[in-house]
């Protein structure tokens, strides 16, 4: 099995320092976080606001991390080529606000970056396995998206198996993403269903020092 990818989300970060915050995860050895999660809250998909393309684009002249971006947006078929283009490593939009998934992640992939396609707690996996033969991430939202900091939904965790299930036995080519409420008490459960990469916003950002946050989840995370 691979490595497990840790994914630091600035959505727990001092918002005043983001440069820095991105930072304190890029230092060497286990400490070093593999993409670094920008979660992109509109007001309107979910009921928060936080930052959009111009932020984005100033982060990646500052993070040498690949910056994976978590577009919680309405009409992400109109906004999400704007964070491929400017360099996102991975734009991830949900597929209930998606009005045409399957272009969507063409276009993304055609600007250079890798697709990601996220379903809420509620939704359900099935409906999305066509379009996800386009994607190369799916994010599994284990929290209802709008706010860090939320206890941890088990149940998703059958999407996750199903998922696992569908990339072992080469149906789908994907990295398996996790998040919300991802922590030292739940990542276990998480990594034991199939998680490839582990976002973590507080459980990292909460921590007095986050890159050894992110080395003992990197180390619980080890399957
Ligand atoms: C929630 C965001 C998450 C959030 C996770 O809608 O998508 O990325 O930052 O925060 P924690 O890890 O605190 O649940
Ligand atoms: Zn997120």
């Amino acid at each position: 099995m691979a490595e497990p990818l840790i994914a630091p989300s600035i959505l727990s970060a001092d918002f005043a320092r983001l440069g820095a915050e991105i930072a304190a995860v890029a230092q060497a050895g286990t400490a070093r976080a593999d993409w670094v999660h920008v979660d992109v809250m509109d007001a309107h998909f979910v009921p928060n606001l936080t930052l959009g393309l111009p932020v984005v684009q100033s982060l990646l002249k500052v993070a040498d991390i690949p910056l994976d971006c978590h577009l919680m947006i309405e009409d992400p078929d109109r906004w999400a080529i704007g964070y491929a283009e400017a360099g996102a490593y991975n734009v991830t939009v949900h597929a209930e606000a998606a009005k045409d998934p399957v272009k969507l992640a063409k276009d993304l992939r055609a600007a250079g970056a890798k697709a990601g396609l996220s379903i809420k707690p509620g939704t359900p996996l099935e409906p999305w396995l066509d379009a996800l033969k386009h994607y190369d991430t799916l994010l599994v939202m284990s929290v209802e998206p709008g706010f860090g900091g939320q206890s941890f939904i088990a149940d998703v965790l059958e999407k996750v198996r199903t998922a696992r299930r569908l990339v072992d036995t080469g149906q789908l080519k994907l990295v398996v993403e996790i998040d919300g409420g991802i922590n030292a008490d739940t990542i276990e459960q998480a990594a034991e269903a199939g998680v490839d990469c582990f976002v973590a916003g507080s459980a990292v950002y909460g921590a007095d020092d986050p890159g050894q946050a992110v080395a003992a989840l990197r180390a619980q995370a080890a399957r």
